[in-house]
């Protein structure tokens, strides 16, 4: 077995070297001329003149090798379907969505929305676009028509595709209305509407020469063969909005060829996950981690991968376990919120099946609490590895890298930098390194490794101003976390060095949050800050400043508004953005010049001390906040 040291040093030392090489994991059509071309830093451009596809490499490749094998399991607790395709029977799939979407007109380049719930048409429409060279761009369901209206604003798709329903713990949730409502609302809206009817919604009306219903569209195409459009390796393969510190989302491009390799070898040297193997991550397709480990990385690597629609305690707390015993799952990734969630249920469930086939269980998305980890370590007797990275980068920046080499771990570490990723803590004021157990913002020193964002769509300026001007005296790229790093090595994140909070592993912008408060119309003004949550990580808390008083001049009128400014969270936003706590307040916390004092906010919502508050402008503001949170916590 390999030594991670000096792995990591040759990444590090000897990149192109060590990328050509993994780069044989992969297909070409078309060998690339160059590793790679930093002549125009931050932009990075990994194997030059590479020809590949994302979806030959899922599918096409597997089907010389292992046609029969398992490819897709859906298993959906919500309506109770259950389902598998073979590489054989996915690649046909693939081919009929490809037909479909190509006789609508989506070629090399086009962007597709996707907007839909965990069925296999999901996947299938993800790897068609691939096929086609489409870009698809995959929006989380649980966002609001608003927020989808200015995703479809900023990736102006010619086509969506969608779904008739979907279902969340028992609950319908309207996809295809939502759809209607963003398409109403959007200045960009695409010509074409393709939806998948589970039945789900009887309801539902189509838009004649708007609205196509897939199945009568498949049936045209069953023999289909689609030949996959061979892209340059750093023409977008997708788009993934995520927040960061204003309220617009950025919408993450990430390439194709680099993006293909560097999951090939993550799911080698990270995953330790074998082909033929199989498997599960709870994650959804909306989010970064379903792309990378539901859809792409376990196809790429040959794997069997299973999707879940549906919660980890229906219909009992038992259900991801079962599936783990029979579906011999060997590789499993989940995220931190979901293990305390089980961690509440009755310790039997974890008893009742046989796990033994499970080597490790993967964490990720929000900080791994060391108690959290213990309790699952123990429970399951599997290895657990916490796993740290982003939407931007697209797969692990500190990880446990079993595939190269067991190591021991620290709990509430995710170890130790992954090979490709040069990494330095700097100080936020002087841009030095910080010494052993000093906390700084944890940047990249770049180029970036294969497989992270090439820019930001439609905005190379944003893409260098956010990620890459925070120091003045280097170039970097700031993850916009802060963290430690101790005397052997391990490093800990330490939660976010900007507005982004992080909600059962959910990326959201306070921004976002306190632009969608603010569409209500008795709403003066409001800050949005994270506040530490047993269970979820953080909780949405607002502090919200009311235009005419006399609206909440009674404790009913006061829980009515603290209703209504939820419902146009919902509304704007959507469910998962919806604060646990509005405060109605007159005044907010700010300086003399104006500024906010979020910190402090956050601060004492937490119980803490608030900071330096020699700048307040008017101390009353600040009793105020004081008497709310403390009425709340009494209510608590
Ligand atoms: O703050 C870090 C936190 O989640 C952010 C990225 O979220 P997202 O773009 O949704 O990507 C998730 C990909 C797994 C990071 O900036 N975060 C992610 N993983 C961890 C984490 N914080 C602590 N420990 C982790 N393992």
């Amino acid at each position: 077995m390999a030594n991670y040291q000096d792995v990591y040093r040759n990444s590090i030392d000897n990149p192109e070297a060590f990328w050509a090489e993994q780069a044989n994991l992969v297909d070409w059509h078309k060998p690339f001329d160059k590793v790679l071309d930093y002549s125009r830093p931050p932009f990075t451009k990994w194997f030059v003149g590479g020809l590949t596809n994302l979806c030959h490499n899922a599918v096409d490749r597997h089907l010389a090798t292992r046609p029969e094998q398992k490819a897709l399991v859906y298993i959906s607790v919500e309506t109770g379907a259950e389902s598998s395709y073979t590489f054989r029977e996915l690649h046909a799939e693939v081919n009929r969505f490809a037909a479909v979407l190509r006789d609508q007109g989506v070629g090399k380049g086009d962007r597709v929305i996707i907007y839909m719930p965990m069925i296999p048409e999901a996947a299938f429409a993800m790897l068609a676009c691939a096929r086609l060279g489409a870009v698809h761009s995959v929006v989380f369901g649980g966002f609001a028509s608003a927020s989808l209206a200015t995703r479809i604003d900023d990736a102006r798709p010619g086509l969506m595709v969608t779904a008739g329903a979907g279902m969340r713990g028992g609950k319908s949730i309207p996809y295809k209305h939502l759809v209607d409502e963003a398409l109403r609302l959007s200045a960009h809206p695409p010509q074409k509407v393709v939806i998948v009817n589970r039945g789900l919604d009887k309801g539902m009306s189509l838009t004649a020469g708007r609205d196509l219903d897939y199945a009568s569209l498949r049936d045209q195409h069953m023999d289909a063969r689609v030949d996959p459009v061979w892209l340059e390796s750093s023409e977008p393969s997708y788009i993934l909005y995520t927040s960061g510190t204003t309220g617009k989302p950025k919408g993450v491009q990430r390439d194709t060829g680099g993006y293909a390799v560097a999951l090939a070898a993550s799911m080698r040297h990270i995953y330790a996950g074998r082909p033929g193997e199989t498997m599960f991550t709870t994650s959804d397709i909306g989010w970064v981690v379903g792309h990378s480990y539901i859809v792409y990385g376990p196809l790429i690597n040959g794997m069997t991968t299973i999707m879940y629609e549906g919660l980890p305690i229906r219909p009992d707390p038992a259900i991801w376990w079962k599936i783990v015993e029979e579906h011999k799952v060997n590789v499993m990734f989940s995220s931190p919120t979901a293990i305390r969630v089980l961690k509440k249920q009755p310790a039997e469930y974890l008893h009742k099946h046989d796990v033994s086939c499970l080597r490790n269980l993967y964490l990720a998305g929000e900080p791994l609490d060391e108690p959290t980890a213990r309790w699952i370590s123990d429970a399951l007797k599997v290895s657990i590895i916490d796993n740290y990275w982003q939407t931007e980068t697209g797969w692990p920046i500190l990880s446990g890298m079993p595939g190269i080499e067991e190591q021991p771990r620290k709990f509430g570490s995710p170890g130790f930098p992954v090979y490709g990723f040069n990494l330095k803590l700097l100080h936020e004021g002087t841009g030095r390194e910080v010494g052993v157990n000093e906390k700084g913002v944890l940047v990249v020193v770049p180029p970036l490794p294969p497989g992270c964002l090439s820019t930001v769509w439609g905005d190379d300026k944003r893409f260098v101003n956010t990620y890459f001007s925070n120091f003045e005296t280097e170039l970097v790229y700031s993850t916009f976390d802060w963290a430690t790093r101790d005397e052997d090595g391990y490093y800990f994140i330490l939660g976010r060095t900007d507005d982004v909070i992080n909600v059962a592993g959910h990326r959201l912008g306070t921004r976002e949050i306190e632009e969608a408060i603010s569409a209500h119309p008795n709403i003066a003004e409001v800050a949005v800050v994270g506040v530490q949550d047993g269970l979820k990580g953080q909780a949405v808390m607002a502090f919200a400043v009311v235009k005419d008083a006399s609206r909440i001049a009674t404790p009913e009128a006061i829980s009515r508004m603290e209703k209504e400014v939820m419902a146009t969270v919902d509304k704007e936003l959507g469910a998962i953005a919806r604060p646990a706590k509005v405060h109605l307040v007159t005044m907010l916390p700010k300086t003399r010049s104006g500024k906010l004092l979020r910190r402090s906010l956050q601060a004492l919502a937490e119980g803490r001390d608030p900071g330096d508050l020699t700048t307040l402008d008017d101390p009353a503001s600040l009793d105020q906040i004081r008497a709310a949170i403390a009425q709340w916590q009494e209510t608590k």
